[in-house]
């Protein structure tokens, strides 16, 4: 598709442009919001349904008060630059026009196109700029990938860009005044934001409990946030350019994350994350050849040639090959994990070991629910009880856990914290109430970035009659050899 507005209706978006920077206090920090490069801006083409963001600064990461808030959203000023981005999530129709194919999970040419990985995103922004005439924004060796900010080609918004156009000016944990119902975007809307803390006595509740369609929808769906985007928050969460890790407490002006890393950040939820896991300052991550149904694309293009190239080395571990010796840990409350743990130590004759706590959660369904959440809410880590003798020994970690509040349990959490797991791979297995993994895979793969991860495995609740077959599936696909 190569349609572009002239220089009239660019003069139209000029007038409806937007600023990164809160409205009421433009100036702030003593710089100057927007560059006078209006002029600049006119002679651009606008790429139909692109929305200018202006530029200007303002408070990334989250405030300590907010609520389910992780230690990695330290708030600190940013100041970005003009830029556009696309007011929708990038469509099935317009993945497959490009690249041939569709890999999406649901299917609809209007629906946001997922199971991408970030290469494959990556791909994408060229190919789409060769075709449209623009100049392809990045060069790509093996896993490689550097960035020509001087490019007018599509490509992916940094992490500070995606969240200066999510908070249009706010600072709230979401773009909209009170947190998101069920019914003003896609997501797990059994859990509105808070349920958490709120779950047997839901008055205090900003939003009730609403539908959870399991699905994606069409991405005109809702209404815009401030700035005329769609689905920021919910539907699928949006790849970012930058690798994951720590903000810097200081100043920053165009940050585009660090150098070399493991895993991309991913912003915005999706219509399988809780309300929490969509807030405009959480951060996921995965492995840049990792997809996800819940995970798309959305475009963003310069406003104005920037200069330089930002290069990204990729320092993912090759995960250890062949059948080197494998353990299975895995933390179970109700039985079903460890159901899952002994089925896969029968087909594999592998170690198992048991994650326990040395004060236990307590055996009542309803106490462990509320245990489980303060646990989450503090990012608590229990004293463990059983520890692995001679981890070095292990090549592959089989991590076994029940989905807990979209989550690991914390006593995971304490597990992953306790061992190095440098030029391991973890393969993470979960049981889950209808959640799949929920975010627990981002909680994991942030808890041991040195190790490599391999295809996980979700499981509903026992797995049922089906389990030998999915495990053994499962175990090939991550060539561990079965008996
Ligand atoms: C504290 C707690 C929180 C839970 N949270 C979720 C959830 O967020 N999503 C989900 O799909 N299932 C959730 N479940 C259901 C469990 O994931 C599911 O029952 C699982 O099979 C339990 O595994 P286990 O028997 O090994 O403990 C939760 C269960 C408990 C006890």
């Amino acid at each position: 598709m190569k349609k572009c507005f002239s220089v009239f209706l660019s003069l139209i978006f000029i007038f409806s442009l937007t600023a990164c920077g809160n409205a009421a206090n433009p100036g702030e920090n003593g710089s100057e919001p927007t560059k006078n490069n209006s002029l600049e801006i006119i002679n651009m083409d606008i790429p139909e349904n692109f929305v200018l963001i202006k530029g200007g600064s303002f408070q990334m990461g989250s405030p300590e008060s907010e609520a389910w808030r992780s230690a990695d959203e330290t708030q600190h000023t940013v100041t970005v630059s003009d830029f556009y981005m696309s007011r929708y999530e990038l469509t099935q129709k317009e993945y497959e026009e490009i690249t041939g194919n569709n890999p999406s999970n649901f299917s609809g040419e209007n629906l946001p196109v997922e199971n991408v990985s970030w290469m494959d995103a990556i791909n994408y922004c060229n190919l789409r700029s060769e075709k449209e005439g623009l100049t392809p924004t990045y060069t790509i060796d093996g896993q490689n990938v550097t960035w020509d900010k001087s490019a007018d080609g599509y490509r992916l918004p940094t992490e500070a860009e995606w969240e200066c156009a999510c908070r249009a000016g706010t600072s709230t944990p979401f773009y909209m005044e009170n947190s998101p119902s069920a019914e003003e975007a896609n997501y797990y809307g059994h859990y509105p934001y808070q349920i958490e803390e709120n779950y047997f006595s839901q008055g205090n509740l900003e939003v009730r409990p609403g539908e959870y369609r399991q699905t994606t929808v069409d991405v005109e769906s809702f209404s815009a946030n401030p700035y005329g985007l769609y689905n920021m928050h919910g539907n699928v969460s949006e790849w970012t350019w930058d690798y994951y890790g720590e903000y810097s407490t200081e100043e920053q002006t165009d940050p585009s994350g660090p150098a070399s890393g493991t895993l991309r950040v991913y912003r915005g939820g999706g219509w399988n994350d809780f309300a929490k896991n969509m807030r405009s300052a959480y951060r996921a991550t995965l492995d840049q050849n990792k997809c996800s149904f819940n995970l798309g694309i959305r475009l963003v293009r310069n406003a104005a040639p920037g200069t330089g190239s930002v290069s990204g080395t990729d320092s993912q571990i090759a995960g250890s090959e062949g059948n080197g010796k494998i353990l299975i840990a895995y933390f179970s409350w109700g039985g079903n994990t460890e159901g899952i743990a002994e089925e896969i130590q029968r087909q594999t004759g592998a170690d198992l070991f048991e994650i326990t706590m040395a004060e236990p959660y307590s055996t009542d369904y309803n106490t462990v629910l509320d245990e489980a959440q303060r646990d989450q809410n503090i990012q608590a880590r229990p004293e463990l009880s059983s520890h692995v003798e001679n981890m070095e020994q292990y090549d592959k970690v089989l991590i076994g856990y029940p989905n807990w509040w979209a989550s690991i349990p914390m006593p995971v959490a304490s597990f992953l914290e306790e061992y190095d797991f440098s030029g391991k791979t973890i393969i993470p297995f979960c049981s889950h109430g209808g959640g799949r993994f929920g975010q627990s895979l981002t909680a994991i793969a942030k808890l041991a970035p040195e190790a490599a991860m391999g295809e996980a495995l979700s499981v509903h609740y026992s797995g049922g009659s089906g389990l030998p077959e999915d495990v053994t599936e499962w175990l090939n696909n991550n060539n561990i050899e079965t008996n």
